[in-house]
C-alpha cells in the first residue's frame, strides 16, 4: 500500500468541525478532489462507504473504477483505475479530519480519520447539542401516511405496526429538518356506513342522539349491523339508500356519520396517547370532493378506460386493471388514494409521500404509483422527487407461528397488550425490590417506559418486511437486543456519571476528550456515525438500521467500560465526557424510536 500522510503543504480546506453526517463531510472533501482530478466529469458524486475491513481505515472512496470506465480511451493522463485513485488521494485537500490515506486494490482510497478530530467533534456535539448533528435530506416537506385504522372496524395488530413504524419514520425525518405532515388516513367513508347508520336509526327510532353508552363497543355494533344487512333484504335496501343520502350530504345522515366517527376516534386516540404518537386525521372522506377533479385530469390524458361497466386504468404487467369508478358509479379506495396523492402534491406541496401499511397492499400502491407516473404527477425515475414510497411490513405472529391472536378473543386488543407489557415490567421491578426504594409514581413511570418501549423496540428491530413473533418473554428479557437491556444500559451510564460526583455540565465546558485506548477510539467513531445512520434509515425507510446502531453502540460502550477505568483514572474527565456523549446519543436514538429513556434502574 501507498500510505500518504495528509500534508499541510497543500491548501488547507475548511477543516472546521461542522457536525452532521461523517459520510457527507468526507464527500465534500472528495468532491473537491474529484473536481481537480477529472475536471471533465463534474457530474460524478463521491462514493464514500465505511471500510469493509477496519484494518485498512475507517472510510473509503470508491470512485476510481467507475471513473476509469468513463475516461478509458479518452484520457491521456490515466492508464487504469489505480492511477486515478492515486490522483484522487493526492488531490484531496488537507483537512484536520483526515489522518492518513492509502490506496488498495483497483484504486480504492482508504481514509483513516484523525483521532484528535474525532475527539474534537464529539466535544463539539456535546456543546452544540445533538440537534445540530442532524443529517441533511434532499426534501423539505413530506407526508407520512400511517396508522390509518378503519372506522367501526377493529384496530388490529397491523395498525399497531403501522403506528409504531410510521411514528419512527416521522420522527427521524423531523429530526433531519424535514417538515412532516403526519396523516391518519382513516377509513371513514364507504358503503359500510349505510348499514351502520341504518342500524343506528333502527335502534333509536325516536331520533334521539344515541349516547356513547348505547352504541357501546363499536365493533359489536358493526357486527350486528352487518348481520342485519346480510339477513334482511329490506334492511339492505334501506342501508343502500342511506349511503346515497349520506353522500348527498343530507343533514340527518351526516350527523349520524359524524357521531359514529367520533366514537371510533375516541377509541384509537386512547392507543395513540399511550404510545405517545401524534397524528393529524385527514380521513378518506376529506379527499372525497377532490376525486372528480383528479379523475378528470387522468381522463384527459387518456389514462382511464371503460371496462365491463367500470372505469379503470390499465397498468402494464398487471392482469387486473386499477378500478377508479365502480360499476355502480361509486368511488373506491384507489380513487380516494389518487385524489389524496394529487392533493398532497399540489395543495400541500409535499416532495415525499410515504405510506405505511402491511405488504399485502403492495400491489395497490404499485398500481396507483404507476398511474401517477404515467400522468406525469411523479417523475418516472426512481431517485427523483417528488416521490411516493410504500413502506410495507410483514405479519405479527403468535408463538405458535400463526397470525397473532390473544387467548380469549379472536383479535388482539391493542390497549390490553400495552397494559400487559406494563404490568409485567412493574412486577419485575417489584421483584427486584424497587417498591421499597422508589415512589409509586416512579415505579409506574418506569414500568410504562420499559413496557411500551419493549413492545415498540421488538417491532422496530426487525427488518420491517419480515414477519416477527410477538413474545413477551423475549421482548422483556433484560439481556440481548431488547429495549429493556438498552434502557438499563443507558441508566447505568447515567449512574456512572452521577456517582463520579463531577458536574458534567462544567466538564463539557472545561474538559477535553482524548481517545487514548483503541476501544475509546472505536466508541468515539461510532458516536460520530449517528447522523449518517439516521440518514440511511430515512433514505431506505428502515427503522431497524437505527436499532442495530443503538445495540452496537451499547456493545461498544460495554467494551470500553470493561477495558478502560473511568472514575479514579488519569483520564477520568475525558472518559466521563465519553460516557456523557454515549448517553446523549442513546437518548436521541430512544427518542427517534419513540421510547422514553429511564435514568434509574
Ligand atoms: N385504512 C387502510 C387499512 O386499514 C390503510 C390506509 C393506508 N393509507 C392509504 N392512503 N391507502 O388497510
Amino acid at each position: 500500500f501507498l500510505r500518504a500522510k495528509a500534508s499541510s503543504s497543500k491548501t488547507m480546506a475548511n477543516d472546521e468541525v461542522t457536525g452532521g453526517s461523517l459520510k457527507q463531510q468526507l464527500a465534500k472533501l472528495f468532491e473537491e478532489s474529484l473536481r481537480i482530478t477529472v475536471p471533465e466529469e463534474l457530474d460524478v458524486d463521491p462514493a464514500i462507504a465505511p471500510c469493509q475491513n477496519p484494518k485498512f481505515g475507517d472510510y473509503q472512496c470508491n470512485n476510481a473504477m467507475g471513473l476509469w470506465s468513463k475516461v478509458k480511451g479518452k484520457s491521456t493522463q490515466f492508464k487504469g483505475p489505480q492511477p486515478i485513485g492515486q490522483a484522487i488521494m493526492k488531490n484531496l485537500p488537507a483537512s484536520e479530519m483526515v489522518d492518513s490515506c492509502s490506496i488498495a486494490g483497483p484504486g480504492f482510497v482508504n481514509v483513516v480519520l484523525s483521532r484528535q478530530w474525532i475527539a474534537k467533534s464529539i466535544q463539539k456535539m456535546l456543546v452544540d447539542g445533538i440537534e445540530a448533528w442532524a443529517p441533511k435530506l434532499p426534501v423539505k416537506r413530506a407526508v407520512v401516511d400511517f396508522s390509518s385504522p378503519n372506522i367501526a372496524k377493529e384496530m388490529h395488530v397491523g395498525h399497531l405496526r403501522s403506528t409504531i413504524i410510521g411514528d419512527t419514520l416521522a420522527r427521524m425525518l423531523e429530526y433531519s429538518n424535514v417538515e412532516v405532515l403526519r396523516r391518519n388516513h382513516v377509513g371513514d367513508w364507504g358503503t359500510q356506513f349505510g348499514m351502520l347508520i341504518e342500524y343506528l336509526f333502527e335502534k333509536f327510532p325516536s331520533g334521539e342522539v344515541a349516547s356513547d353508552q348505547a352504541i357501546g363497543d363499536l365493533e359489536t355494533f358493526y357486527k350486528a349491523s352487518k348481520q342485519r344487512f346480510d339477513s334482511d333484504p329490506a334492511f339492505k335496501e334501506r342501508a343502500q339508500r342511506a349511503v346515497v343520502s349520506l353522500q348527498a350530504g343530507e343533514e340527518k345522515y351526516r350527523k349520524a356519520w359524524a357521531h359514529i366517527c367520533e366514537i371510533s376516534r375516541r377509541g384509537y386516540e386512547k392507543v395513540y396517547q399511550r404510545l405517545g404518537v401524534h397524528l393529524e386525521e385527514k380521513g378518506e372522506s376529506f379527499y372525497n370532493p377532490y376525486i372528480p377533479g383528479a379523475l378528470e385530469l387522468l381522463s384527459k390524458q387518456g389514462l382511464i378506460e371503460e371496462s365491463e361497466g367500470a372505469r379503470v386504468i390499465f397498468i402494464e404487467g398487471k392482469n387486473i386493471p386499477l378500478i377508479v369508478v365502480k360499476k355502480d358509479g361509486g368511488y373506491n379506495y384507489a380513487s380516494t388514494d389518487l385524489a389524496a396523492l394529487w392533493y398532497r402534491l399540489n395543495e400541500e406541496k409535499a416532495e415525499w409521500i410515504i405510506y405505511v401499511t402491511d405488504v399485502g397492499q403492495r400491489e395497490h400502491f404499485e398500481m396507483f404509483f404507476t398511474a401517477a407516473k404515467r400522468a406525469g404527477w411523479l417523475p418516472a425515475e426512481e431517485n427523483k422527487y417528488p416521490k411516493a414510497s410504500h413502506v410495507g411490513f410483514g405479519l405479527v405472529l403468535g408463538e405458535d407461528g400463526k397470525r397473532f391472536r390473544t387467548r380469549s378473543t379472536e383479535t388482539v386488543k391493542l390497549v390490553d397488550l400495552l397494559d400487559e407489557a406494563k404490568s409485567k415490567c412493574k412486577a419485575a421491578l417489584i421483584e427486584r425490590g424497587k417498591a421499597k426504594e422508589w415512589t409509586e409514581e416512579e415505579l409506574e413511570k418506569t414500568a410504562e417506559a420499559v413496557g411500551y418501549g419493549a413492545v415498540k423496540y421488538a417491532d422496530l428491530k426487525n427488518n420491517r418486511t419480515t414477519n416477527y413473533t410477538f413474545s413477551f418473554d423475549q421482548m422483556l428479557n433484560d439481556k440481548g437486543n431488547t429495549a429493556v437491556y438498552l434502557l438499563y444500559a443507558h441508566a447505568r451510564i447515567c449512574s456512572i456519571i452521577r456517582k463520579s460526583g463531577k458536574d458534567i455540565e462544567e466538564l463539557k465546558k472545561t474538559g477535553t476528550i482524548d481517545l487514548v485506548h483503541p476501544d475509546e477510539r472505536t466508541l468515539g467513531l461510532h458516536l460520530l456515525q449517528f447522523a449518517e445512520v439516521v440518514e440511511e434509515a430515512c433514505t431506505n425507510l428502515l427503522p431497524n438500521v437505527l436499532c442495530e446502531y443503538l445495540y452496537n453502540l451499547s456493545e461498544d460502550f460495554t467494551r470500553f467500560y470493561t477495558n478502560c477505568q473511568v472514575v479514579g483514572s488519569a483520564e477520568e474527565t475525558s472518559r466521563l465526557l465519553l460516557c456523557e456523549a454515549t448517553a446523549v446519543v442513546m437518548r436521541k436514538c430512544f427518542h427517534l424510536l419513540g421510547i422514553t429513556p429511564v435514568y434509574k434502574i
